[in-house]
């Protein structure tokens, strides 16, 4: 495993390596003789910081970017004024695209002032040529540019960088490889993000993620479990399985395998105390799986499934494969078996074709089901995507259709959220508050949030916690 390598024994005097991971292990050792070269040229420890722009796996790539990055000698900061920089973007809607394209307009001034400063981009938004052409033209000064499907080569592709003049371009189509065993550098130490499946097969008609992470692979079951011993064992308490549909899991792997299968697994490693995982397709959510949270000590009360519209007209042109019905009913059963568990979702405004009463229907299925809570998006055309090509709805009328779901969303979250009022349940300590130096942020079971007093020697432990007051989305409480 990459944390008991001793990279200064490494030998880099020859050729390197074929084989992975030990080709980025040589990368790893050559990067750090230009880490001090760049350390003697500034004057000072050289430092680097990584920005993440998207959902749990591109926050889970930049901590395998910041673990290359302490490995090869930086001090990682949070800091953008940092000697090396590097952007995780994000594609899934253009807002996050636009959002890359500001930073990168503010790091190019910084760069000027810092001539050794370098920068570079990866992730989803890099899948798509378009963009690639846009850096090439309009953003000349990035030193390194390179996608999802070859991030395990950042050491290599780092190495390149200082050994080019120009801007190092690296985009791969797709891959069928996963290379384990690389370094990684935790944002939390008492809970972290694990990847079991990378891509996606389900092209639903409005999403870009298929095309820019590739077809679904699954690891293998004895690396995931490998790796949650040692998160264990390192102090992990908390562990979030990670996949864009988890619950077709290990349909691909040599010795099938299915999601609820792997939970049981996860569940006997000693030292872990909850499990959580994203995301659910509502499709492939078994029987099966029900039953294990069910009956699981660890599994955490919390199911976020993703709804994306109430109407089944529109779901059957997302291509969903569900009906309005058929989510209800899994709904529902999932709450009746499972009577303590908290449903969030995904919901989305102003897919073509989209009428009133669509959204009507999404509203019906938000007051039946009563979800805790709901992320809302307005529809944002892909290139490349189907539902790109088909005619769009009005700005002004996907506006008011937003409005009313938001509204109605936050009127049925207050009132779900509500309902734990008076009892004490158990919160794991995650930070201390922002606003308020004397209180502790803890996470319920079922990811609700709970502010109580309390200092910071609790982080990161669990804690049993009084909900006195609710403010909406959060309340605020008293240990126990
Ligand atoms: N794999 C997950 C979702 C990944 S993307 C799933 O199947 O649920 C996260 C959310 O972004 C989606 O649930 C969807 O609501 C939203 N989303 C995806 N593509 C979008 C688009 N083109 N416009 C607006 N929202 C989108
Ligand atoms: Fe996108 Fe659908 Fe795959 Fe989720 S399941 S990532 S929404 S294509
Ligand atoms: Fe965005 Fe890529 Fe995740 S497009 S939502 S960062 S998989």
């Amino acid at each position: 495993m990459w944390n008991s390598v001793d990279f200064d024994r490494v030998d880099i005097n020859g050729q390197p390596p074929e084989q992975e991971p030990w080709r980025q292990y040589y990368f790893i050792k050559k990067a750090r003789g230009y880490v001090a070269d760049l350390a003697e040229r500034l004057g000072h420890e050289p430092t680097a910081c990584t920005v993440t722009f998207g959902c749990q796996m591109n926050a889970r790539d930049s901590e395998k970017l910041a673990g290359v990055l302490e490995e090869v000698g930086f001090w990682l900061t949070e800091d953008e004024s940092a000697d090396f920089v590097i952007y995780n973007t994000c594609t899934v809607r253009d807002n996050a695209n636009q959002r890359v394209y500001g930073r990168l307009g503010f790091v190019n001034s910084m760069k000027k002032k810092n001539r050794l400063k370098r920068v570079a981009l990866c992730g989803c938004m890099m899948q798509e040529p378009s963009v690639i052409e846009k850096i090439r033209k309009s953003y000349r000064f990035v030193d390194l540019i390179f996608g999802t499907h070859n991030i395990y080569m950042f050491p290599e592709l780092f190495c390149r960088m200082f050994e080019s003049n120009g801007m190092v371009v690296d985009i791969w189509k797709d891959s069928d490889r996963i290379v384990e065993e690389l370094p990684v550098e935790r944002k939390y130490s008492f809970k972290s993000g694990i990847n079991i499946m990378f891509g996606c097969n389900n092209f639903c008609t409005y999403c870009i993620v298929p095309y820019v992470r590739g077809r679904e692979k699954s690891r293998r079951p004895e690396e995931i479990l490998g790796e949650i011993r040692r998160l264990a064992a390192d102090g992990v308490v908390e562990i979030m399985l990670l996949g864009q549909n988890v619950n077709s899991y290990g349909r691909g792997l040599d010795n099938p395998m299915s999601f609820a299968q792997l939970l049981q697994e996860v569940e006997k490693v000693e030292g872990i105390e909850r499990i959580r995982f994203m995301t659910s397709h509502p499709k492939d959510l078994s029987d099966e799986l029900i039953q294990v949270m069910k009956e699981s000590k660890k599994i955490c009360r919390h199911l976020h499934l993703p709804l994306q519209s109430g109407s089944s007209r529109i779901l059957k042109a997302m291509n969903r494969h569900y009906t309005k019905e058929q989510f209800v009913a899994l709904a529902e059963k999932i709450k009746r078996e499972i009577p303590d568990i908290s449903l969030t979702t995904d919901i989305m405004v102003g897919f073509p074709g989209e009428t009133a009463q669509d959204v009507d229907d999404t509203i019906d299925v938000i007051r039946t089901v009563g979800f805790d809570n709901a992320f809302t998006f307005i529809y944002s055309p892909r290139t490349g995507t189907p539902a790109a090509a088909m005619e769009q709805v009005p700005h002004q009328q996907v506006q008011e259709g937003f409005d009313r779901v938001l509204g109605c969303v936050q009127e049925t979250a207050k009132k779900q959220v509500a309902r734990l009022a008076g009892q004490t349940l158990t919160a794991l300590a995650e930070e201390q508050n922002d606003q308020d130096p004397s209180l502790i942020t803890g996470r319920l079971s079922n990811n609700t949030i709970v502010h109580f007093p309390g200092d910071p020697s609790l982080i990161g432990k669990l804690v049993d916690v009084r909900l006195e007051e609710c403010h909406g989305f959060y309340y605020t409480g008293r240990m126990v």
